[in-house]
């Protein structure tokens, strides 16, 4: 079952020149099945934060479809199973974590004794327990990351939406707001999130879409995007004289007192690796090299 599918997006901007309009979303088409986790990938503005405010009905589209469960986005009851991490979040400085989402929770109209069990339950999931009475206005950007993220969970949403989630957080906030994600997946949720970051794309998204000038530019499982077959080998290699390597025009580049040679086939890194063993040079490293997300992405938008 598609818990997010959108036909045909369209969204258009008017300047207040002319009256020119710009098209931002030409025709975007994204499928996302119930219970994956959907990588949202385009570079700086693609439209990835047009899309998301078109999911969540903070702008009207000029045309096109979006479902939630196959109901129209519109309808209100989505509303209540969508949870959403916006991109730049606005906290209120002087209320402490733990009042900021109880005050998330009111706007749910979640009673008061449950809207403190989830707070505290919350407060746990991210990782900032004992920091539940500190004051939003000095909490760090990592720590802001995290109460945000858990007031996109307030609800207990079906749907979590996050918008560049992993922004500005360090490797290690990074490693454990991706755990996050994975355990909302594990427990039958389904997470759409934008970004830049490919690292975290390849290491948690089941589906990826590229978004590149407001089209959607390639979809698909990331097991079938990111190629398992070898691309090309590095051989490095080193105790070789210059002159030699050079008149046997062979292609490298020197870094240190090692050679790096990229071969494009299996036979051309066998040919390398013999002329090495024949000069007594010494072989240091044989790498295959697989085609990843970043190698995708790079060819797409070019
Ligand atoms: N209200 C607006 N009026 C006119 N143009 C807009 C408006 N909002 C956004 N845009 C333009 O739409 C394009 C897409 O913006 P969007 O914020 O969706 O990009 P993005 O993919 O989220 O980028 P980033 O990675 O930097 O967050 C940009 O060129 C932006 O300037
Ligand atoms: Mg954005």
């Amino acid at each position: 079952m598609k818990a997010l599918e959108i036909r045909d997006l369209r969204k258009s901007f008017r300047s207040n020149f002319l009256f020119k309009k710009y098209e931002i979303l030409k025709a975007i088409n994204i499928n996302v099945e119930k219970g994956q986790i959907y990588g949202f990938l385009g570079p700086n503005g693609a439209g990835k934060t047009i899309t998301i405010k078109c999911i969540l009905g903070l702008l009207f589209p000029d045309s096109g479809q979006i479902l939630i469960n196959n109901k129209p986005a519109t309808n209100p009851e989505i509303r209540q199973i969508l949870g959403f991490l916006p991109e730049y979040p606005f906290f209120y400085d002087y209320l402490t974590a733990k009042e900021f989402l109880h005050f998330s929770a009111m706007l749910f109209s979640i009673p008061s004794k449950k809207a403190s069990e989830v707070s505290k339950k919350l407060i746990k999931q991210v990782g900032l327990e004992g920091k539940e009475n500190i004051k939003l206005k000095n909490f760090s950007k990592g720590m802001l990351q995290r109460i945000g993220f858990a007031q996109a969970l307030i609800n207990d949403p079906d749907i979590v939406i996050l918008d560049e989630p992993f922004s500005g957080l360090d490797p290690i906030g990074r490693k454990e707001l991706r755990d996050i994600v994975i355990a909302l997946k594990n427990s039958g949720k389904t997470v759409f999130f934008s970004s830049h970051i490919l690292q975290d794309m390849e290491l948690i998204a089941d589906k990826v879409g590229i978004i590149f000038n407001g089209n959607i530019i390639k979809e698909g499982k990331l097991s079938d995007l990111v190629s398992h077959s070898v691309q090309y080998y590095d051989v490095i290699f080193s105790n070789i004289d210059k002159k030699k390597v050079e008149a046997n025009k062979i292609n490298f580049v020197c870094r240190d007192e090692s050679y790096i040679v990229r071969c494009q086939d299996i036979n051309t890194m066998n040919n390398i690796i013999e002329f090495v063993i024949l000069n007594k040079g010494k072989i240091l490293s044989v790498t295959p090299i697989k085609m990843t997300l970043e190698d995708i992405f790079l060819k797409e938008i070019k």
